[in-house]
């Protein structure tokens, strides 16, 4: 058995040893506590006084106290309330005297995690040590979890320039309040990514984030989307459905591209935002709701609103807590950092094995203009690995999209078949591959566009994609979605 291993049987078959302090006016019950406990190999501290007990908890801590209820000069629902007040992961259980079972129930609602009435044998009391302290673990654990899921949220961001710093700073300062929030900048700039660090950061984090796409959906989609519907409200409509506004009750609803919102539907969500409340389509009656509302668009909202083409009361609304995320080309010592980010995570994601990027290879990164900002990248870097038989990018591999055809990569069917005529085995796969993916991203990662674009059969490509195992993005599986 690994060390590991048997670490893991160990926490199944008994807990860590924990650190207990009893409170008890009865000599002979801290004697009886101890007895049990000890064997178990928890360290117990006892005082038969509560003020002291106080004291001792100021220097030390515990992870469980047993009080007494009555004792002289102080009550054990002093102690207890005492506890939760100041050491809130502290488990406690209250010891009860015959008749004092009542105040002994009202001590768990104030917090106590379990009562138990004397006399009591040593069983009973290990049983319910051991299941304070299981329970104490499991919200250790799950608090550990939500705080790994933030930092990750905060540490996926990457950039050390002053101006994603800024954008930091205008994160923390956001995070803990219910402002809604508009974030702009240019396409791939990261807007998405800062939004979910924003909700995870928050204390909604608990509750959904979900996300209404006005980019890519109808007027009549994104309306049911966003209200949800009745059973029979419209042809079609043969089920119930929740809305996003009601799923993302007491979390966040990001509202990407907004700008692409048409004005009706602006002029309903504006409803929405001013009196938090909505009404399903088809139904009677509305619902309250409690949302944080994060907005993004790529597009300059005020000049829509100039040209008549956004509501101007419905852009103050969303233009309460402006964050803009700079363009890659604005902040071009983040590249190096970036560029490197990306190899580990297509390493670990992908298994791709490419660790160096050579110093004529990241000079051309750093004065590339990047007009699809980071997501292009992104994809620039996923490429060239792809494309890298020596494990070290260089300027060969790194083809850019808008130059993918003239740069070896074949734009249609018919060339891949030419190209294959004249290529080693080796070679073949990797243009054939970038063939796909070049193929995937003209088209918006859309198969069936993809397909007809380069002259091929949509389950030909399929076939390629599975070959290669390139990584789908959400796009083709709403396409399927939409097939099925
Ligand atoms: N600072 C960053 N650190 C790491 N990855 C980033 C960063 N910025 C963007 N990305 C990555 O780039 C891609 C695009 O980011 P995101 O979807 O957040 O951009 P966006 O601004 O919402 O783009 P669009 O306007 O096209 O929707 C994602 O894969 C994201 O993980
Ligand atoms: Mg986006």
């Amino acid at each position: 058995m690994t060390t590991s291993n048997r670490k893991a049987e160990d926490k199944e078959s008994h807990l860590t040893p924990a650190h207990i302090l009893v409170i008890d006016d009865e000599e002979i019950l801290l004697k009886s506590c101890q007895r049990s406990l000890e064997p178990l190999g928890h360290t117990v501290v006892t005082t038969r006084s509560p003020e002291e007990g106080l004291k001792i908890l100021e220097d030390q801590r515990f992870d469980l106290v047993l009080s007494d209820l009555r004792m002289p000069h102080m009550d054990g629902l002093d102690v207890l309330r005492n506890v939760k007040e100041n050491w809130p992961d502290t488990e406690v259980i209250i010891i009860t005297g015959h008749g004092t079972v009542n105040t002994a129930v009202s001590a768990m609602k104030t917090g106590a995690f379990d009562y138990i009435e004397k006399p009591f044998t040593p069983d009973t009391l290990n049983i319910i040590v051991e299941r304070a302290l299981k329970t104490r673990q499991i919200y250790i654990e799950h608090a550990q979890l939500k705080k790994e899921v933030r930092s990750f949220y905060i540490k996926n961001i990457i950039g050390k320039s002053p101006a994603m710093e800024n954008v930091y700073k205008l994160i923390d300062s956001v995070t803990s309040t219910a402002s809604t929030v508009l974030i702009t900048g240019e396409s791939g700039t990261g807007k998405e990514l800062v939004a979910r660090a924003i909700h995870f950061n928050s204390p909604r984090s608990d509750d959904s984030f979900m996300v209404l796409d006005c980019g890519t959906l109808s007027e009549n989609l994104i309306e049911s989307e966003l209200f949800g519907h009745m059973k029979g409200s419209f042809t079609g409509a043969t089920e119930n459905k929740v809305g996003l506004l009601e799923a993302a009750d007491k979390g966040t609803l990001f509202l990407d591209e907004i700008g692409n919102l048409p004005m009706q539907l602006q002029t309903k969500l504006l409803r929405v935002l001013q009196e938090k409340e909505f009404r399903p389509i088809g139904a009677k009656r509305s619902n309250k709701v409690d949302v944080r509302f994060i907005a993004a668009t790529n597009r300059d909202l005020k000049e829509m609103v100039d040209n008549g083409e956004f509501r101007e009361d419905l852009y103050y609304r969303l233009n309460i807590f402006p964050i803009h995320v700079p363009s890659l080309s604005e902040r071009r010592e983040d590249i190096p950092l970036l560029s490197y980010h990306f190899l580990g995570k297509f390493e670990s994601e992908l298994g791709l094995k490419v660790d160096n990027i050579d110093a004529d290879a990241m000079n051309i990164l750093i004065n590339y203009d990047w007009p699809g900002n980071v997501r292009e990248l992104e994809n620039a870097i996923h490429r060239a690995m792809l494309l890298s038989e020596t494990g070290i990018i260089t300027p060969s591999q790194l083809i850019f999209l808008d130059e993918a055809v003239r740069g070896g990569i074949p734009g249609t069917a018919e060339e891949l078949k030419e190209i294959k005529k004249r290529l080693r085995s080796r070679s073949i796969e990797s243009v054939e591959k970038a063939f796909v993916i070049s193929a995937l991203e003209r088209n918006d990662w859309n198969v069936s566009k993809a397909a007809r674009s380069v002259g091929m059969q949509r389950t030909n490509l399929h076939a390629l994609i599975r070959k290669y195992d390139v990584p789908m993005k959400e796009k083709d599986a709403e396409e399927q979605g939409d097939e099925a």
